[in-house]
């Protein structure tokens, strides 16, 4: 049988480890790569490093590639463009693709009422740009947000995310008027996410923080990843989003989901706000929405996107032409649905084996995810967070040729980002890797394995 999986070297080889040494002296060690390995050419779900390896790409560049890498129709509207114009800087001069592009996602984005969009280079930017926006809207200045949450790496993203090392070490201090709410169940033991909340449920939890915390028409905005990303790839608990969306709406407080990880069909919707029945106010959108380019949207209800004065938002780079033409390749690939029928195939498919596998190996506390967004958690004897498992096991993969990222705040969490054009060979190929990872990592910790399942 061919295999997708083409290792020549060990694992970085001799050519990645020579540039590794390079980027040692050149780049600061902040900048932290799950991977000491250099690519050199990308295709579909497929990465060929500097030494000839070839790997199953489950990382998609952090959600990034949902249309796969060197997409061709991504690339032809690329090319397209690089033989018209580069940049021009819409605050300078408008051109066609910039607004074609905020009409479909206006179209496109949940929510049925007028929206207006505009774009900005990151996902940080887009989550800084809605905020003001929101400020902008309500004249309030404090913001909410949840418990293990992920927005950004800028001051703001940053006082706005939850996990503290390494994200926000060294850093502070961080901005005032910033307020964490819990993303389910409060002060509980349990791991968050777990049990649907009933309205009142939602109401008591937010009437705590408006009575002890902050006044409810001091807040401007409340921002929500629809499913945790790097906080573990948690699901809110059922009615926790719909209760958050009733009570926003009740004190005028824009409702912001962080749509950043989640869109452009990972969990088998264009947007997972979709599965939950939500109209957020605005959306941030970033990652797979540029196809490999840097672009970052932030859509939302026209009154609320109006707010600010002309030039009070903006940028030199924010939507440029070279990533609105393919942005828009991204928007035609998704329109016959068949790429979001294929992340839930794909969720389908891993959800199968990993049920099996937790019932085989003591230490996965938890299968879970939603559409293509899917992960395993890992747990000790104890049912605490346990991330020995999840770095060996990413470490185990690289090593047997496949791409996988850790998360969660405690990092004992493997999550799958992998593009949704990945063939059903290479996916299963990728699974068997992840398997036999999973058997060495258990004799390795010496956990006990059944092997009757
Ligand atoms: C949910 C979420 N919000 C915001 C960001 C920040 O995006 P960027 O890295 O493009 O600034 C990320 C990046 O991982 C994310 O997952």
């Amino acid at each position: 049988m061919s295999t997708t999986i083409r290792l020549n070297t060990e694992i970085p080889g001799p050519a990645s480890r020579a540039l590794m040494e390079r980027r040692t002296h050149a780049v600061p060690r902040g900048l932290y790569s799950a991977a000491p390995i250099f690519i050199r050419h990308a295709e579909g779900a497929v990465l060929e490093d500097v030494d000839g390896n070839c790997y199953i790409d489950l990382a998609g560049g952090i959600g990034t590639i949902n249309v796969g890498h060197r997409n061709p129709r991504v690339i032809a509207a690329l090319r397209k463009q690089l033989d018209a114009f580069l940049h021009l800087c819409f605050s300078v001069t408008g051109y066609e693709s910039y607004v074609q592009l905020a009409e479909k996602l206006n179209a496109i984005t949940p929510g049925h009422f007028p929206k207006k969009t505009f774009f900005v280079n990151s996902g940080a930017e887009a989550v800084e740009n809605a905020v003001k926006i929101a400020r902008a809207h309500t004249g309030r200045p404090a913001i909410l947000c949840v418990e293990d949450a992920f927005h950004g790496r800028t001051m703001l993203g940053m006082s706005l995310t939850s996990k503290t090392h390494p994200y926000k070490q060294g850093f502070g201090p961080f901005l005032p008027d910033i307020y964490r709410i819990p993303y389910g169940e409060p002060a509980s033991s349990r791991p968050a996410g777990r049990l649907p909340m009933s309205h009142e449920d939602v109401e008591q939890l937010l009437d705590h923080t408006f009575r002890r915390v902050v006044a409810a028409e001091s807040v401007a905005a409340l921002i929500v990843e629809p499913v945790l990303g790097e906080g573990g790839f948690v699901l809110p608990p059922a009615g926790f989003l719909q209760g958050l969306a009733t009570i926003c709406h009740r004190h005028r407080i824009v409702l912001i989901a962080d749509e950043i990880q989640t869109g452009f069909g990972r969990t088998g919707e264009l947007f997972a706000s979709t599965h939950f029945g939500i109209e957020p106010d605005l959306i941030v959108t970033a990652k797979s929405l540029g196809g490999g380019m840097p672009l970052a949207a932030v859509t939302g209800r026209a009154e609320i996107m109006d707010a600010p004065v002309p030039g009070g938002i903006g940028g030199t780079f924010g939507g440029n032409p070279a990533s609105c033409a393919p942005a828009l390749a991204v928007i035609e690939e998704f329109a016959d649905g068949s790429l979001l029928a294929r992340a839930r195939t794909l969720g389908e498919r891993f959800q199968h084996r990993a049920y099996v596998w937790q019932r085989q190996h003591a230490f996965i506390g938890e299968a879970r995810g939603l559409g293509a967004m899917q992960a395993i958690e890992f747990v000790d004897r104890d049912g605490a967070p346990y991330s020995a498992p999840a770095k060996k096991l990413a470490h185990y993969c690289l090593r047997h040729g496949v791409l996988i990222l850790t998360a969660g705040t405690y990092d004992n969490v493997i999550r799958l980002l992998m593009p949704l054009v990945i063939s059903d060979e290479q996916f299963t190929e990728a699974l068997q890797v992840v398997e036999e990872g999973l058997n060495t990592v258990t004799a390795e910790l010496g956990e006990l394995v059944d092997t009757t399942l």
